[in-house]
């Protein structure tokens, strides 16, 4: 049998997905095969010119699909309540959660929190508690959040989630992907103990050649690690067609299990999608619990008694 790949994504006609960062990577390549398989597709982006943009290239490369450009910035709560206001109740069958930035200098979100924690981890978080009624409007409701191999860099530390202590931009990317996992574990074990239907599952790409890679070098202005990455990208990263699949994956295929995390076969570098390794700290309950805690206390979003352990 071949590999699992974008042309085996069961039937999407009827569903609804929300994909964010949809305007370029993976983002996109998992919008546009939703698109594909007939879902109607949302494309959340942050920037209107880059996600209309994202909506038009869709449009040409699959004839007679209708997807949508929301504004979305994960970095921005009051985008985040927008969004979510937005949508309305709206019922929704997938949500992916995922945008994301990495290894970037010191910033803040504009409600304060460390960048790479706050867009990656705190917005999604709090997209999906505000969703969560429009997902169990709908009788198989997924959530996908996109994590990394390089979750294995950290842990979180849950006395200091926004690297106030001491900022290494490395760490504090490996933590927001923990944090992603984290998420995951402690929302299929909440949904699992409510009985709900939910599937909450999480997936990497391995290495994709996107622009995640170059940001925070040009925003360093360090033209050196910039090319470098460039370079690498060509030689060895996958390209995003592939990256997308372990989502792709997690987020349509049966038999997808809550909380399973799933990532590109060879080394969680490259090939089809299978099961992925994790490390034993993105599987903890208290440390899923207190991160919990904590996210609804920072984001105000409260996910109510539906999920309350
Ligand atoms: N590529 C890899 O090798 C790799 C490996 C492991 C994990 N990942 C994960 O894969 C996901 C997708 O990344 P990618 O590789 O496809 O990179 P990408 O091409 O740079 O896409 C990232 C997307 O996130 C969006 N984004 C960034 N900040 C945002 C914010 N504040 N609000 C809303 N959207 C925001 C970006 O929008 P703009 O275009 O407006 O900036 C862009 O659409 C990320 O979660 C990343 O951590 C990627």
């Amino acid at each position: 049998m071949t590999a699992w790949n974008a042309g085996r994504i069961p039937d999407q006609h009827g569903r609804t997905a929300i994909v964010t960062g949809a305007n370029s990577g993976i983002g996109y390549v998992t919008a546009r095969e939703l698109a594909r398989a007939g879902a109607h597709v949302v494309l959340a982006c942050r920037s209107a010119v880059r996600g209309s943009a994202a909506v038009e290239r869709l449009r040409e490369e699959v004839p007679g699909a209708g997807p949508e450009f929301a504004a979305l910035d994960l970095g921005d709560l009051a985008s985040v309540r927008a969004f979510g206001d937005a949508w309305g109740g709206r019922p929704l069958d997938l949500l992916v959660n995922n945008a994301g930035v990495m290894a970037l200098p010191y910033g803040r979100t504009a409600d304060g929190f460390e960048t790479q924690f706050g867009v990656n981890h705190l917005g999604h978080f709090a997209l999906t508690g505000l969703l969560l009624p429009s997902l169990l409007e709908t009788p198989a409701p997924r959530v996908v959040t996109v994590s990394s191999a390089l979750h294995a860099l950290a842990d979180i530390d849950i006395g200091d989630l926004n690297s106030e202590k001491r900022y290494r931009k490395w760490t504090a990317y490996g933590r927001s992907k923990t944090a992603n996992l984290l998420f995951v574990h402690e929302l299929s074990r909440r949904a699992a103990a409510a009985g709900l239907p939910l599937v909450a599952a999480a997936a990497h790409p391995g290495y994709a050649a996107t622009s995640l890679q170059t940001r925070g070098a040009l925003m360093e202005g360090r033209k050196g690690t910039e090319r470098a990455f460039q370079l690498a990208n060509r030689l060895v990263a996958q390209p995003p067609t592939a990256g997308a699949l372990p989502t792709l994956y997690a987020a349509t295929a049966p038999g997808v299990r809550s909380d399973d995390f799933y990532g590109p076969r060879v080394l969680m570098w490259r090939g089809a999608p299978a099961r992925s390794w994790r490390a034993p700290w993105t599987v903890g309950d208290v440390a899923g619990e207190r991160l919990w805690v904590a996210s609804e206390q920072l984001t105000g979003v409260d996910y109510g008694s539906a999920l309350k352990v």
